[in-house]
């Protein structure tokens, strides 16, 4: 069965043409995306994922292409015509459509996109029961990454990069001092018991996944720093993992050459993906 996708008021195959050339999107990555997980229906994480993305959307000035629930009832139609309980859920808007010229245009009504992905949240949970590795790479990156924005190139080439050298997942990093992952955030526990995630200061986007993990680390009494950390730091971990609504918690076992402790998933990884896991079935809602 093709694939069906939403592109401003129509249900269309993902194949077909939805969005003019000229869309600000194509043209200048001038546009926010989410992306959020359902499973048996319901959606994990939904109250931070509309925040962030009313959020993105305010910081850059474009105007909301519908309201939450208008949203949310598209989400619903788009996983019905692609009967799907389980999936990613990716929701797109760009500033919209006009002639090509950098600032912004006069009337441009937003373009606004959703579509989704099959999910086996059981194949994830096989991927993190064996653990990723981790490539690092420097963070070519805008300084406004705070922003959930399309504009993805260097995140491309890092995760790319990291999948030619047989990681799962790209670990950026400024001279050393590591930020976040090329789409996840990076976690690990020192020899302390302290378990690590560098601080929402600009540098990182400030993911949903990590504040509810935040929360049941919290719950599990393990103690939370928001705090950088260095690659050296970090190939000396106790564990590592990363956490994103397409990854939720993923242990990661080597960081570059370095096996991160015995090669194997830890014990706090596997127990928060756990709690995360439960904690999001608990509190889902339908679209
Ligand atoms: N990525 N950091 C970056 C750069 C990301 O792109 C993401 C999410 C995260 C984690 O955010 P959250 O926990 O809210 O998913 C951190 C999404 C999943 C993506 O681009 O597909």
């Amino acid at each position: 069965m093709a694939r069906v996708a939403y592109a401003n008021g129509i249900y269309g195959p993902v194949s077909a043409p939805l969005i003019p050339v000229e869309d600000r999107g194509y043209q200048f990555s001038d546009g926010v995306y989410e992306v959020c997980l359902a499973i048996d229906g319901a959606l994990w994480d939904a109250a931070g994922h509309f925040a962030r993305w009313r959020r993105s959307l305010s910081e850059l000035s474009i105007t909301p292409p519908m309201s939450e629930p208008a949203m949310r009832a598209v989400i619903r139609e788009v996983l019905r015509r692609n009967r799907l309980k389980s999936a990613l859920v990716y929701m797109q808007a760009t500033r919209g459509v006009a002639s090509r010229e950098h600032v912004f245009p006069a009337f441009a009504s937003p373009s606004f996109v959703v579509t989704v992905k099959p999910f086996d949240l059981k194949a994830a949970d096989k991927k993190a029961a064996a653990g990723i590795a981790l490539r690092s790479t420097p963070d070519l990156r805008w300084a406004r990454v705070d922003i959930k924005s399309i504009g993805l190139l260097p995140n491309v080439l890092a995760k790319d990069a990291a999948r030619d050298a047989g990681a799962g997942e790209a670990v950026l990093h400024d001279d050393g001092l590591v930020s976040e992952g090329g789409s996840t955030n990076i976690w690990m526990l020192d020899a302390g018991g302290v378990l690590s995630t560098p601080p929402t200061d600009g540098r990182i986007l400030s993911g949903i996944t990590r504040r509810t993990v935040m929360d049941c680390a919290t719950e599990l009494d393990i103690k939370v720093a928001e705090r950088s950390f260095t690659l050296d730091e970090a190939k000396a971990a106790k564990e590592m993992f990363v956490t994103s609504a397409t990854s939720q918690v993923t242990p990661a076992v080597q960081l570059d050459e370095t096996v991160i402790a015995d090669g194997v998933p830890g014990p706090i990884a596997l127990g928060l993906r756990r709690a995360y896991i439960d904690r999001c079935r608990r509190e889902a809602v339908a679209p």
